[in-house]
Formats: structure tokens, sequence, C-alpha cells
């Protein structure tokens, strides 16, 4: 078990430098190993660079803030660094979890955790098609297995169950694109809305995740963390194209996302049940980004509403970010740094909560705890 520091109270400057040196030594000794990360382009970190994509976030301005580029774009979809990024760096692990499909994905590196997460995918096969490739959840957890298998001959298989077992944290970010890039396109196109009522697709999201969720358990994963659907309503893509005011959102894509998120709960409290030894945290994104979008000005922001980079409409929130956009000049004063995703500072607000705060917003345990465990 590792020491729960943050509690321990030091009265005297002498007990509180030893006590920090113990925790220090602890957190070294007993930390957090690696960090596996599943999901869409929030917490993407380069493997669509590798893809023949619409879906590409490696051309400037994206990634002028990410101090380990020197400014360039890396992949990310925002202007630093990204929740998982800033998570990982809080846990103490030594480096940003490697994309799955860069050349450096190999060798030791893969010990602090993969990436395996890819703009536009989805829980669902078809998610994200309008892209011609993404990496679907599916594939997601097949390039996993991959890397469990280097990880048994690296570690050897006793050492490496332990350290997927008690040393990893595997988080997840997905289910956006399963209404953006799917079910909410329009009729005539691909999407599912066509033959699905709202109760048949989430219902089918619901069965699929499930499914994925086992095969990680089956391959030793036991520390999950896994993020609702946030307001999709209330990105600037969303407020420009249905010509919304500045404090509104768009009504159905809340809906669905409420609608999905209560079932995710149940669904997690049921996978807890049936699959020993695992502990699911719940990250409750669409409270935490509601609360960040209607109190914008308490946490400096000047506006939720406007993207810093992109252009078209009220919002700038039609055409994608990229070398033509026009650029916000105060980026840490916007909560959305593009169309669709939010900016560092928002993250940085988003990741602070989940790695430190209270069940409001990450139950039933915050992630420092969920290391420790
Ligand atoms: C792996 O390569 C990526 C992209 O080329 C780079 O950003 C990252 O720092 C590298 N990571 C490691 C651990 O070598
Ligand atoms: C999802 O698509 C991939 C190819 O992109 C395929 O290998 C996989 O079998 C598909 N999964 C399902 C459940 O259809
Ligand atoms: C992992 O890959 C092996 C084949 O190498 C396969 O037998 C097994 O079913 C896969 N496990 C999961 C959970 O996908």
């Amino acid at each position: 078990m590792a020491m729960k520091c943050s509690r321990s109270v030091s009265l005297i400057l002498l007990l509180f430098v030893s006590n920090w040196y113990y925790c220090a030594n602890a957190a070294n000794k007993d930390g957090l190993g690696a960090s596996f990360i599943f999901g869409d382009s929030l917490v993407d970190a380069g493997n669509n660079n590798y893809l023949s994509t619409l879906s590409k976030a490696n051309i400037p301005p994206n990634g002028i803030d990410f101090k380990a580029s020197g400014g360039n774009p890396t992949g990310r979809y925002t202007n630093g660094r990204t929740i998982g990024d800033i998570v990982g760096e809080e846990l103490g692990i030594p480096n940003y979890a490697v994309p799955y499909l860069a050349p450096n994905a190999s060798g030791k590196s893969v010990l602090s955790g993969v990436n395996y997460a890819s703009g536009g995918g989805g829980i669902l096969n078809a998610t994200g098609r309008i892209f011609v490739n993404r990496i679907g959840m599916d594939v997601q957890i097949d390039y996993f297995n991959v890397t469990r298998k280097q990880i048994d001959k690296l570690l050897g298989p006793t050492k490496a169950k332990d350290y997927m077992m008690r040393k990893s944290i595997f988080s997840v970010t997905v289910g956006a694109n399963d209404f953006l890039n799917n079910y909410l396109l329009p009729v005539l196109s691909i999407g599912a809305r066509v033959s699905q009522t709202p109760d048949a697709f989430v219902d089918d999201m619901i069965n699929h995740f499930r499914n994925q969720l086992t095969r990680l358990y089956q391959l030793d994963a036991r520390k999950f963390v896994i993020g609702n659907v946030g307001p999709i309503g209330c990105i600037p893509y969303q407020k420009t194209i249905n010509q919304l005011k500045q404090d509104q959102c768009v009504d159905l894509p809340n809906k669905l996302a409420v609608q999905y998120n209560g079932r995710l709960k149940d669904l997690l409290a049921e996978l807890k049940d049936n699959l020993p030894g695992s502990t699911f945290v719940y990250a409750n994104v669409y409270d935490l980004v509601m609360e960040l979008i209607t109190n914008y000005g308490k946490y400096g922001f000047t506006t939720a509403s406007r993207a810093c980079c992109g252009n078209g409409g009220q919002f700038a929130g039609i055409i994608p970010c990229g070398p033509t956009s026009s650029m916000c000049s105060d980026r840490s004063a916007h909560v959305f740094w593009d169309p669709y995703h939010p900016s560092e500072a928002a993250n940085l607000i988003l990741a602070k909560k989940l790695i430190d705060g209270d069940t409001r917003y990450i139950s039933p345990m915050n992630l420092r705890q969920l290391r420790d465990l």
C-alpha cells in the first residue's frame, strides 16, 4: 500500500521537510508506473499523424504552447497539453505516454504507458467514417493486446501481470464522436439515426463498451478511469451551426449525452460487481465542463463560446484550426481552443479536478487515490 501523504499535517518546519522527503521517496518507490490512454481527439497525442485521414492536428498553430515540442504541432488537438498529459505528469510518470503508431512506441518506452487514442474514433466501429480513417475502440484494444505481449517480454509474465494490475491506470475518454460523427450526422448521410431511436443507439453503445472494457480486464487492466460524454451541445461548432446566443446550448446533443452518461454509470457499477479486483472511476466530464462554461469568468476566462483558433460564424466554430485560421491573442482566456476541443488552460483546470477533486466530479475516488490504491 502507498502512504497517504496528503493528509499528514506537520506543525513545524523540520517535521514538514522530513515528511516531504519521506513522501517524495514513497512516491518514487510506490508511485504509478504506466498510463494507458484510450479514446478520441480529446486525448490523441499523435496517432492520427500516421493515418491517411481527414482528422489531423499536426498542423500549426496546434501545439503552439506545447513546451516539449518547442511549440511545434504534435498531433494533439489543442494548443498545449491534453488532460491525459497533465494527469500523467501529476501522478509522477516520467514521460508522456507514446502514441502507439509512433516509431518510438517500442522497447522500454512502453513501460511508461502507451496512447492508443485517435481523433474521430468512437465506441462503435462505424463512428468517424466521414474522416475515412480513425482508430475505433475495438482496434485500440487489439493494439493494447500487442503492447501487453511486449510487456510480458520486457518484465516476464509474473512481474508484467503485477505491473498491469497495481501500477497502471487505464483511462478511456470516448463517446462524443458516436453522437457528433455518427448518430447526429444529417439523415441522408451514413449516420445511424435513420434506423435507430436514441434508446436503441445508446443501448448499442453500452453493449459494445461493456465488451471493450471486459477485454481490457481480461488483459489484466484493473484500475480504470472512464470519462462520460461532455456537454457536446455547447461546443463552438454546435453553437455556430445552430446560430445560438452566447449563453445557449443545443438541446438534442446534450440530451443524448445525459442519457448515455446515466447508462454508463450503471454499466460501471455492474462491471465492478462482475469483475473481481477491478476499480472503475467515473469522471463526470459533463458537469465539470458545464461548470467551466457557466462560470467561466470565475476561472479566469473571457469567453466560453468563441473558439480561439477557427473560422466561420459568430463563434469561429465552422472551419477547424489550421495555418490559415484566425487565432485569438490571449489563448489562456478561451475555454475552447478550436470548434471542438478545450484549450490547455481549460484542460489544466479539468485535470486538477480529476486528480484531487471530490465525488461531484470524480467518483468513488479521485485519481490520486486510485493511483495509491
Ligand atoms: C516519441 O516520439 C514523439 C513524436 O516523435 C515525441 O514527441 C516523444 O517525445 C517521444 N517520446 C519518447 C518517450 O521518446
Ligand atoms: C471494426 O473494424 C475493424 C477494421 O477497421 C475490424 O477489424 C473489426 O473486426 C471491426 N469490428 C467489428 C465488431 O465489426
Ligand atoms: C489477444 O490476442 C490473442 C492472440 O494473440 C488472442 O487469443 C486473445 O483473444 C486476445 N485477447 C483479447 C482480450 O482480445
